[in-house]
């Protein structure tokens, strides 16, 4: 089995290839990522010279490359990368406040990119092709109670929900226009190892080690359903081996915090006091509840997460502990520098 990973250099692709290659020894694994602000090569030190891994620099917009590679194109690459069985797209701008300062590179991404790898897979007749998509396609929950289902319908709020959306209704079209074997995943907020230090985790436990400002957007009584990365990866899994044509799949643990209660755990266990707190203007449309009704991929897929939040979280606290340098690196945006000296290119300031 050869599969192609997008945005494996990212914080849950980077999980992913590595549960892969644990989980299926056998399987080889392309990944394709553009190494923007967010991908790190360095997540994936450890398995670079896998005979069974290889990574192409490229974008996941840029045709010429995704043609090539689905082509098999070996003058470009040195060697044979077709043919690809599986496509499983994490590549995307994933970040809500980004995409409010400024949308463009969501739409590029997000929504020309994931039509430019649809295309390839109809093109080159691939047989299985997974959307990671995201809760935020369902927008806000208006009460405490209930949960999105795969049936609640979207109503993305933000310009990156807005963008993981049209990606959706594209893959559903190649499934209802071409045949193709689709399957969209909707995961909620995702925690763990290697997330950029700039979604809420990885920021408020790096700030509060530096004893600098941990900022909390409106009342902090919005709601977000924690999962950890490693159960993401699991229940992918299944939806790859499992997953029936055209399905969707909601993924979730039930775990939902509100952000003012999780800061204030994470602070305990990074040994910080309150004082840190900052309460700040509101993230504009802020969307209230996200909170996942994963019962379909439970009975279908028998879907069971594993991991604990409580021991996942402290978990990840002490890899940010142990792992300074890494996020020390991240935040100051010289995560290409290891790209430079492992493949003497230089990327050009537009990748920040
Ligand atoms: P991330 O920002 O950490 O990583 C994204 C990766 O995609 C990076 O390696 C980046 O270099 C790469 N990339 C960006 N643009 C690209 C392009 N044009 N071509 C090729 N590669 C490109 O994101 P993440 O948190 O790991 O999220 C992965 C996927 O999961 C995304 O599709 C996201 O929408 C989805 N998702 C994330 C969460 C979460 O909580 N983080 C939850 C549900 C779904
Ligand atoms: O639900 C899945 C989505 O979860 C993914 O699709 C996105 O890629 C991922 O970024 C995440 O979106 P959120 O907007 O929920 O994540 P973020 O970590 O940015 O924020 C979590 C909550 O914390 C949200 O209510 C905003 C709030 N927040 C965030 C930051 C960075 C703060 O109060 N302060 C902060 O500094």
């Amino acid at each position: 089995m050869k599969i192609l990973v997008t945005g494996g250099a990212g914080f849950i692709g980077s999980n992913f290839v590595h549960y892969l290659l644990r989980t299926y020894p056998h399987y080889k694994i392309v990944n394709l990522d553009y190494l923007t602000y967010a991908g790190n090569l360095e997540n994936l030190q450890d398995i670079e010279e896998h005979p069974h891994y290889r990574f192409v620099r490229g974008s996941i917009y840029d045709k010429k490359t995704v043609d090539a590679l689905l082509s098999g194109e070996k003058e470009l690459f040195h060697t044979d990368l077709a043919p690809i069985d599986i496509i499983i797209n994490f590549a995307a701008e994933s970040h809500v406040d980004r995409s409010i300062a400024d949308p463009e590179r969501f739409i590029k991404t997000n929504i020309t990119g994931t039509q430019v790898l649809l295309e390839g897979a109809r093109k080159h007749q691939i047989k299985q092709f997974i959307q990671v998509s995201s809760d935020v396609v369902y927008g806000s929950l208006k009460t405490a109670e209930g949960a999105f289902t795969e049936e609640t319908p979207l109503d993305p709020n933000s310009p990156y929900s807005a963008s993981k959306a049209a990606a959706d209704m594209l893959v559903r079209a190649y499934h209802q226009t071409y045949g193709l074997h689709t399957n969209i995943t909707r995961c909620s907020n995702n925690y763990g190892p290697y997330q950029f230090p700039e979604k809420l985790i990885p920021l408020v436990i790096t700030n509060a080690l530096s004893y600098l400002p941990v900022l909390i957007y409106g009342d902090g009584f919005h709601v977000r359903d924690w999962l950890h990365v490693e159960d993401h990866c699991l229940a992918i899994d299944l939806v790859m081996h499992k997953g029936v044509p055209g399905e969707i799949y909601n993924i979730g643990a039930n775990n939902e915090w509100t952000n003012i209660e999780l800061v204030k755990t994470l602070l305990q266990l990074v040994d910080r006091d309150e004082s840190l707190l900052e309460y700040v203007k509101d993230r504009l449309k802020h969307d209230r509840r996200y909170a996942i009704d994963s019962s379909k991929i439970q009975k279908e897929l028998g879907f069971i997460p594993v991991h604990s939040f409580e021991k996942g979280i402290s978990n990840t606290v002490s890899w940010y502990r142990s792992n300074e340098e890494w996020w020390q690196r991240a935040k100051s945006g010289e995560f290409r520098n290891y790209y430079q000296r492992q493949y003497g290119q230089i990327l050009p300031n537009q990748f920040h």
